[in-house]
């Protein structure tokens, strides 16, 4: 029997007003038994990169008309990556408490989950790991290739590029503001491997999606036949009871692991991948990335990290064809929602154009995956991307600059006279999920505009915030325990001497031990850390765990299941 059955069968009074109030031209067959699907739609106005989701539901819905299913379109909570204040982060967990809840709540059997922008893929699927509903996810696809001035422009990548040559003094700021539509120049989301990108290729590693659909840009045809199949098997994962705790497993997220090195993903993916795992409660750590991922080759020539945009990833071959390439390095076991493993989708994936996609023999980076460094600075862990870092700064000895927030660093950071040079190793701290609150995407600290003039691209970072996933820079990042949350980042001071040794996976601050133990916090620091009386804001701050475990509420740790609860009348 279907859990909806739990609602609509019998003839009692409660099952005739669960009936009655969904009839409104639905046949009296739509209650027989037959799996009631939900379309978790993410799709808003102020979502502009899943503002066409509205389009893929309606495929979707016919593929569960067409398999015996009724669809059920179900509009949940949306997070606008470039729109929402103080960052989408903030709400992330919200987002998949809401969506959780409403799964539960409702007469349903089964979910497709359409999300595109940064955090919707990532709330969908936590939601999805803690109802255990069987779902298919259909990743809403990025956006056509930009082009300015002849060159590709992609999403973000340019804004931070572009934004730097105005600072430097190379590019007119009418040229600047000229490249906007440019960039954005199709429904989809972010066209670089940024987080977006990176979480629709994580959905697909790690089984949610119908193999071969992520990445399919927003505005091919072939997106809607993919939502039409994904329909259709989210009746056929009902009716085989394929749920998330049957598809997530060590090996997945093996398999994500392996796939975020060899496509040089968003370092975003670290905290969504962990915060998944939590709800799955699948034993899932920092050190796992570095242990799986580190040796990955990177094959996928994208911005940040490269050259290309999403569009070109798939006329190429795609993400199996990528996978295809790092074949021996995954999982074999891992299931996906069709019921059939991951692996056995690979065969046939063929690369066609080797610009795009690289061999594994000869990629564009040997070891690529993301490396996690600890030290006195970051007891509990930090992350660098070495693909997006560059090569003679990834073993760095620097004096420290410390900002105390974004705005301390805003006020100074172009001062003719600020005391700093090449070698400095800038410092932004109450950045972290409690601290700012959210976790904001501000750790590619912009570089002073004076060392800018003189050529200087790119300087050693340290920050306990995010980085967005189409940034790049050599930035380091999530440092755990954050300075809010009494980490020894809140000791350091401008001028000490800071280690940057990626090879040696340390992160350290060179003071006299004995004058670091004894340090406290920078008063200047604890002034401006965040402070919500009320609200969602509060209730974050108290119980928002840490960058290295997914900065996931405490409380939404785990899955309460599928459970029907009691009846409403
Ligand atoms: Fe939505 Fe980049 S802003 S995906
Ligand atoms: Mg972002």
């Amino acid at each position: 029997m279907v859990r909806s059955a739990e609602w609509y069968s019998g003839t009692d009074r409660n099952s005739y007003i669960h009936r009655a109030w969904m009839r409104r031209g639905l046949p009296a067959d739509a209650f027989d038994g037959r799996p009631h699907i939900a379309i978790a739609n993410t799709a808003s106005d102020l979502t502009p990169c899943n503002a066409h989701l509205g389009e893929v539901a309606r495929s979707v819905k016919e593929g569960i008309w067409a398999a015996g299913g009724v669809p059920l379109e179900l509009p949940v909570m949306s997070l606008g990556e470039t729109q929402v204040r103080p960052t989408a982060m903030l709400w992330r967990n919200l987002a998949a408490m809401a969506i959780e809840e409403m799964l539960r709540a409702n007469p349903i059997d089964g979910a497709v989950l359409l999300g595109g922008c940064d955090k919707t893929i990532p709330a969908l699927l936590m939601a999805a790991a803690s109802v255990d509903l069987p779902v298919v996810l259909v990743p809403g696809g990025p956006m056509l290739n930009g082009s300015f001035r002849g060159e590709l422009l992609g999403c973000g990548t340019g804004v931070w590029q572009l934004s730097e040559e105005v600072r430097a003094g190379t590019l007119s700021a009418e040229a600047f503001l000229g490249s906007e539509s440019a960039m954005i120049r199709s429904r989809g989301h972010c066209n670089t491997m940024g987080t977006a990108s990176t979480m629709a290729v994580m959905a697909e590693a790690l089984g949610f999606t119908l193999p071969g659909t992520a990445g399919i840009p927003a505005p091919d045809s072939r997106l809607l036949e993919a939502a039409h199949a994904a329909g259709r098997m989210a009746v056929d994962a009902v009716a085989e009871d394929r749920r998330p705790s049957t598809i997530l497993s060590s090996a997945s997220f093996a398999n994500a692991i392996v796939a975020l090195a060899a496509i040089g993903g968003s370092t975003n993916a670290v905290v969504h991948l962990l915060a998944l795992a939590g709800r799955a409660g699948i034993a899932l750590t920092l050190d796992d990335f570095d242990r799986i991922g580190a040796e990955v080759p990177l094959l996928v020539d994208l911005q940040p990290a490269g050259r290309f945009l999403m569009e070109d990833l798939y006329r190429a071959g795609g993400v199996l064809a990528v996978l295809n390439e790092v074949r021996d390095r995954l999982d074999s076991e891992a299931m996906t929602v069709t019921g059939r493993t991951l692996a056995s989708y690979l065969a046939g994936a063929e690369v066609w154009d080797r610009e795009v996609i690289r061999t594994a023999a000869a990629p564009l980076q040997t070891a690529a995956g993301i490396a996690v460094l600890t030290g006195n600075l970051a007891p509990n862990g930090a992350l660098i991307k070495p693909a997006a870092a560059s090569e003679h700064l990834l073993l760095h000895r620097g004096r420290a600059l410390v900002f105390d927030s974004v705005e301390d660093l805003r006020a100074r950071i172009d001062d003719p006279d600020l005391d700093v040079d090449a070698d400095t190793v800038l410092v932004l701290r109450g950045c972290g999920p409690k601290g700012y609150p959210g976790m904001p995407e501000v750790a590619n600290l912009p570089l002073p505009s004076k060392l800018l003039a003189t050529g200087v691209r790119d300087m050693v970072r340290i920050c306990d915030g995010r980085m967005s996933g189409t940034a790049y820079g050599t930035v380091v990042l999530h440092v755990a325990p954050e300075a809010a949350a009494r980490g020894p980042l809140a000791k350091l001071r401008t001028g000490d001497w800071v280690l940057l040794d990626v090879a040696g996976r340390r992160l350290e601050a060179q003071v006299e031990p004995s004058e670091w133990e004894a340090r406290g916090p920078s008063p200047e620091l604890v002034q401006a850390l965040a402070r919500p009386r009320r609200g969602w804001e509060e209730l974050y701050v108290r119980s928002v765990q840490q960058a290295d475990t997914g900065a996931d509420l405490d409380f939404l740790v785990g899955s309460s299941g599928s459970a029907v609860s009691r009846e409403s009348h």
